[in-house]
This record gives structure tokens, C-alpha cells and sequence, in this order.
């Protein structure tokens, strides 16, 4: 019997992981809504993903159940067949239970504090210093739920601009880089790691991600990192950790229970991508070789640019996910290979101005 895989989700990045069951012999499902992008290449069931009674009717009809996002109440994990778990998942999806884990981790991160008021924001400034970052503690992405202070006379702004919620507030990293680690583990403990990915961001979004990032000691010290928190969480599937390089050395921002953006350019770039690799790790399989080839992702954010004149560039490959254009949206990402400098540096010209400002 082929399993049965459900994604939480019908986005993008389970339009990815339905492609990448293609060429396995599994059968993708999501739970979405309807005009969902993963329509397009599987079957979408209507399901409110609040509703834990109608996740967990869902979760009944498949074999394992994953997720395309972290930020899914916790109590609608319980109790399912799960990859990752509901314990991983649940550290994630908040960013200061994923502080705290990563320091138990013996993983470091910029300073940060708890902040559930006003006053605990002002007192927090003390722990983290100027410039810092205020950002809620779930359901933030893309930049969103984050609010920057440059002096303590913006604490109000910044507590008024993120809505008042539970939060935490950082310091902000001086970086020379930001990078991200992907890795994959299967559920009989099998791990393999892709090569460290240089990510580019703007208004907190990313924009561009090259790999390799090569350098052999940091290489090594985040497949230590991830190795731990592998072991720690009882991992199975993708997990992608982003850090802050900063002299020289790692430190965690945040890590995605996940396929993760960063990580796009692997279904060309590598000889199996993140998504094949996740439903390969979670039904059970072995997992394939991740020996990758110089790449780099553009992501297109607003709209897509046109067929006509993507076609002109033959190094390039598109992936439209069919989605509305919106500004701060993220449509589309076009992969090349990373010896193809003209065209790259075309694209980003391009892909900027469709920045709104
Ligand atoms: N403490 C920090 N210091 C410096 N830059 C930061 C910090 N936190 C976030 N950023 C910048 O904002 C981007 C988005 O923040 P992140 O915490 O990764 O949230 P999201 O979930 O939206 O990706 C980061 O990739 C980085 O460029
Ligand atoms: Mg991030």
C-alpha cells in the first residue's frame, strides 16, 4: 500500500513537498481551503485548521500527518501521527521557549528577555542593550509581529505597534552573515545534512539565498548544533535552523519544524531535494544524498515577472505557485545555478523594483 502522507496546510510549501511525492510512491493530501496553491498538483480537503475535531478527522483518513507551518495551535497536534512531533513543533512556534531550548542546547543566541507589558519591555532593555527587536512570541513570519527600537523613547511605539502581546525582545546582532543549516533525519535515526546557505533579507524577507556557504569550521559546528537538537526534540523530518554569524561564530535566530525557504534551490541544486528528503524521512525511508552543486534562489516577492521574459534567460528555472499577486508576498522563486553571474545579477535588479516600499 502506498502511505498515506497529510500536510496541515496547502501552501506553497506543500505544493513543493505534493511535487516531490510524485516521483516517490506516496500519496500526498493537505488540509486547506479552497483556491489553496497545492490544489494545483493535489487533493485539497477544506479543513479549519483551528478545529481540532476536523484535524483530527482528517489526520484519520492518512497514514503520518506533517505540517507546512509551525504556527498551529499545539492543542490541534495532540494525540496525532506526527513528523516532527508535537513537542518540537510547539518549542518552535514560540520564540522564547526556542531561546530558552536552544541555550539548553548549549547553542547560543543574542541576549533576549521576556516581555509580557510595558514595564517589562523597558526593564528587558536593560538585559539586551540598544538597537534592540521586539517580536511576538508566535505567529510572526516574513518580518511580521517585529517592531525596532533605536532608543528607549520608542518602547511604546514598539508596544503598541506589535499589538500588545506576549513577546520577546533582542538584541540586535551586529552580523557579518546570515546562514541557514538544513537538515533531515529519518525515523530510524539515519541523518543527512545539506551545505550551509547564505540567506540575503530585506524588510525582514528574504530575498535571495546562495549555497554553499563554505567554511569547514562552521559547517561542522551547526551540523554539531542541529545533531543536538535532533537528539533533544526526538526529530524526524527537516528542520531548518537559521543563525546570526557574528565573529566568526554561530548564533541561533530561530529554527523552522520544517521545508524552509532557504532551501528551495536543493529540488535543482541537489541530488534530492528538502521536500523529497521530508516525506522520505517521515514515511519511514531511507533518505538520498544531498552532494549539492553552487546554486542560488531569488525569491519573487508582490508578483511573478512574465513567462516571456523569464524564457529569455535558459540557466533559470521558475517556479510559479500560482498565487494572487500581493505586495510583500511571497509568489514565486527562480533558481540558477550559481555560475551564472549575468543572469543573477539581471534578476535581482529586476525582482528589487517589484519591492513595494
Ligand atoms: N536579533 C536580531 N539582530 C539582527 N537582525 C535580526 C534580529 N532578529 C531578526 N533580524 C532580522 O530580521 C529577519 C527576520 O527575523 P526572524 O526572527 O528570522 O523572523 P521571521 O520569522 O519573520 O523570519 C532576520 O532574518 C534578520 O535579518
Ligand atoms: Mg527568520
Amino acid at each position: 500500500m502506498r502511505p498515506r502522507i497529510g500536510i496541515l496546510g496547502a501552501g506553497q510549501l506543500a505544493l513543493m513537498l505534493a511535487q516531490a511525492g510524485k516521483a516517490l510512491d506516496v500519496e500526498v493530501i493537505c488540509a486547506g481551503q479552497p483556491g489553496d496553491c497545492a490544489e494545483q498538483v493535489a487533493e485539497v480537503i477544506p479543513v479549519d485548521l483551528d478545529d481540532a475535531a476536523a484535524v483530527a478527522a482528517f489526520a484519520a483518513a492518512v497514514d503520518v500527518v506533517t505540517i507546512e507551518s509551525e504556527n498551529i495551535h499545539a492543542d490541534v497536534l495532540q494525540g496525532l501521527n506526527l513528523y516532527p512531533n508535537a513537542r518540537a513543533v510547539g518549542i518552535a512556534q514560540d520564540r522564547l521557549l526556542e531561546k530558552q531550548f536552544f541555550h539548553a542546547c548549549g547553542i547560543g543566541t543574542a541576549p533576549f528577555a521576556p516581555v509580557d507589558s510595558l514595564e517589562d519591555l523597558k526593564h528587558a532593555l536593560e538585559v539586551t542593550g540598544l538597537p534592540a527587536i521586539l517580536k511576538t512570541r508566535r505567529m510572526g513570519y516574513d518580518g511580521k509581529g517585529q517592531a525596532r527600537l533605536r532608543s528607549s523613547d520608542d518602547v511604546a511605539d514598539a508596544w503598541a505597534e506589535v499589538g500588545r502581546v506576549p513577546c520577546i525582545l533582542e538584541g540586535m546582532v551586529n552580523f557579518e552573515e546570515e546562514v541557514s543549516l538544513i537538515a533531515v533525519r529519518s525515523r530510524s535515526g539515519q541523518v543527512v545534512f545539506y551545505p550551509l546557505i547564505e540567506n540575503h533579507h530585506r524588510e525582514g524577507i528574504l530575498r535571495t539565498s546562495i549555497a554553499p556557504f563554505v567554511n569547514e569550521k562552521l559547517q561542522h559546528q551547526a551540523e554539531r548544533y542541529l545533531d543536538v537538537l535532533f537528539e533533544k526534540l526526538e526529530y524526524v523530518g527537516v528542520l531548518a535552523v537559521e543563525f546570526f554569524v557574528v565573529d566568526g561564530a554561530l548564533l541561533a535566530n530561530e529554527m523552522a519544524p520544517r521545508v524552509h525557504n532557504s532551501g528551495h534551490w536543493t529540488i535543482e541544486g541537489s541530488g534530492t531535494s528538502q521536500f523529497e528528503n521530508h516525506l522520505r524521512a517521515i514515511v519511514g525511508g531511507k533518505l538520498g544524498n544531498t552532494e549539492s552543486r553552487p546554486t542560488v534562489m531569488l525569491n519573487c516577492i508582490g508578483s511573478m515577472p512574465s513567462e516571456s521574459e523569464t524564457s529569455k534567460f535558459p540557466e533559470l528555472f521558475r517556479h510559479d505557485y500560482g498565487k494572487e499577486a500581493r505586495p510583500g508576498r511571497k509568489v514565486g522563486h527562480l533558481t540558477f545555478p550559481a555560475s551564472a553571474h549575468a543572469a543573477i545579477a539581471e534578476w535581482q535588479r529586476r525582482l528589487a523594483g517589484l519591492i513595494p516600499r
